[in-house]
């Protein structure tokens, strides 16, 4: 096709994708296709990452023409040379969900494709819809024998995996009907990020780190995921999901697995995995009784984000005047394994809080005996060490040093690596995500017994929550803009703790 496309130089970077493929987009007419999915393969086209031999299948309810997904696709990437020639590999086709006439059609619209752009049958699926039509299109991948061809087939699902812990097992059990287990790919976006992935080489690619990363060390760990907006457009989804389903079954869990979890005897992602779970396996139980003292839960009122008045929760378009479902939540969790034993883990996330950021900060003990107590008034403080997932990527170590000057003063000063800073250019999620479901490679995603430990561990707290009204007394009201109810500030106070993101 006569462009020359960028050539990708250190060896570390990604493997590019070597086998021809197609990729079928179902809910193509979505947020998460144009706005992520196309331009991430976008992108790594334009690096040479993926072979010239592919092609992309939207499809959705919506009639669009390939003209016409071509042209809405283009307004949301730079439209340079190289998008003249990467459009030609996209084409859309109608469907409706429930109809497998439809799919059929469809397979044969694939079939034509493969053909003409000889992918040998190599077929990724990718559910970019709603949760609520997951299983549905599952079952009609199966039935219609889209998934059956020569090539090798994949399905990649998007989070949430299920509602609760029997929805969870039901679809791992249709997955599993049509796809073998490393033929799935459970997406939980934030373990594309680089950061994230960073969490483990840090920890195994450092010898200083591993032998104090223990309770013997260790005082305990946060980890906050913020976000300034609201529920926006998605009320519906919002209104039965609240906070644990939408960030801390997930995400969060995900990344205190990262933390927490043994170093594996090789980098291979099935032992990963393995230790992920043995994470999850080891949580201690909160039982309804438990629930006072080990979670606080918020729900945001009017306030002001960034000098702009904003409504509360349940003034929000599609948000029931009566709702309590939580908008934030701070859980206090225990790990009982020799290494984390005694070790609390301070989880919080909330909408509409102070500012957008996610940040997994260790603390560590403070010195056993202070030599200065004869000469100074103030507290050593404890050394931090910090994982800033977004905005600003960057890992933080603060430490203790002396103020310059004749008289004994500390202050705390903070060692920072940057991630923006360096040479490499970040690579959006998507774009890990997608190169690794081409390549077979489940380092990033999430297992189904992972799936299935996480949803257990939330089921009382879940349980709980799902009872709604009569929850009047447990959800308690925040300002829109602050960091969630004075009762979070108040819950970790009382273990002599503070939050660490202020
Ligand atoms: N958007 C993001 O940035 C983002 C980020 C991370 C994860 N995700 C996940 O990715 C998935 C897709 O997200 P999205 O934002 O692209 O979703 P979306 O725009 O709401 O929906 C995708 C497509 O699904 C179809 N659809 C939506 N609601 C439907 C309904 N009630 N019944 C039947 N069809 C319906 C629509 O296509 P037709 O009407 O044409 O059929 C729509 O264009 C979700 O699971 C989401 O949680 C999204």
């Amino acid at each position: 096709m006569g462009i020359k496309r960028k050539k990708q130089s250190p060896v570390c970077l990604l493997e590019p994708v070597s086998e021809p493929f197609a990729l079928v987009i179902f809910g193509a007419s979505g947020d998460l296709t144009k706005r992520k999915l196309i331009p991430a393969l976008f992108n790594i086209y334009k690096e040479s990452l993926v072979p010239e031999r592919f092609f992309i299948l939207g499809t959705a309810r919506t009639e669009y023409s390939s003209i016409e997904f071509r042209d809405i696709l283009s307004e949301h990437v730079t439209t340079d040379a190289l998008w003249q020639n990467f459009k030609r590999h996209l084409f859309f086709q109608p469907i409706d969900y429930n109809d497998r006439i439809t799919y059929i059609t469809l397979r044969k619209t694939l079939k034509r494709h493969e053909k003409t752009f000889q992918t040998k049958g190599n077929r990724l699926f990718y559910l970019a819809v709603p949760p609520q039509l997951t299983e549905d299109i599952v079952k009609m991948i199966g039935e219609s024998g889209l998934a059956e061809s020569e090539g090798w087939k994949r399905i990649v699902v998007e989070k949430p995996f299920g509602w609760d812990l029997p929805s969870a097992k039901r679809l791992n059990e249709l997955l599993q009907r049509y796809f073998k287990e490393e033929e799935i790919f459970r997406i939980d976006h934030y373990l594309g990020k680089e950061t994230v992935q960073d969490i483990l080489l840090f920890r195994f690619a450092n010898s200083i780190f591993e032998p104090i990363w223990n309770r013997n060390f260790i005082d305990h760990v946060q980890i906050t995921a913020s976000e300034s907006i609201g529920v926006e457009k998605r009320a519906g989804y919002y209104e039965k999901a609240g906070i644990i389903r939408d960030m801390f079954q997930n995400h969060i869990l995900q990344l205190m697995s990262l933390i927490a979890m043994e170093p594996p005897a090789l980098f291979e992602p099935a032992r990963i995995r393995e230790e992920k779970v043995k994470v999850f396996r080891s949580l201690r139980e909160i039982t309804r009784a438990d629930i006072p003292e080990y979670t606080v839960f918020g729900q945001y009122i009017e306030g002001v984000i960034d000098g702009q008045k904003v409504v509360g929760y349940r003034d929000e378009e599609g948000v029931r005047k009566d709702s309590h479902t939580p908008t934030f939540a701070a859980l206090k969790v225990f790990i009982d394994n020799w290494r984390w034993q005694g070790v609390p883990f301070y989880l919080r996330s909330g909408k509409r809080l102070k500012r957008r950021v996610t940040e997994v900060s260790i603390h560590f003990k403070t010195v056993p005996h202070s030599i200065f107590k004869n000469v100074l008034s103030e507290e050593i403080k404890p050394n931090v060490l910090v994982f800033r997932i977004q905005p600003d990527e960057a890992i933080e170590l603060t430490f203790q040093t002396k103020i310059p000057g004749t008289t004994l003063c500390f202050r705390e000063v903070t060692m920072n690596f940057s991630y923006r800073q360096q040479d490499h250019s970040m690579p959006e999620a998507y774009e890990r995500v997608l190169m690794d479901c081409l390549r077979g490679d489940h380092l990033i995603f999430v297992g189904q017994e992972g799936v299935e430990k996480a949803w257990e561990f939330f089921t009382p707290i879940l349980k709980f929550l799902d009872k709604g009204k009569k929850l009047i007394f447990h959800i308690n009201d925040y300002r829109a803009g602050t960091w969630g109810p004075p009762e979070a500030e108040e819950f970790i106070r009382r273990d002599g703790r503070q939050w660490w993101v202020r």
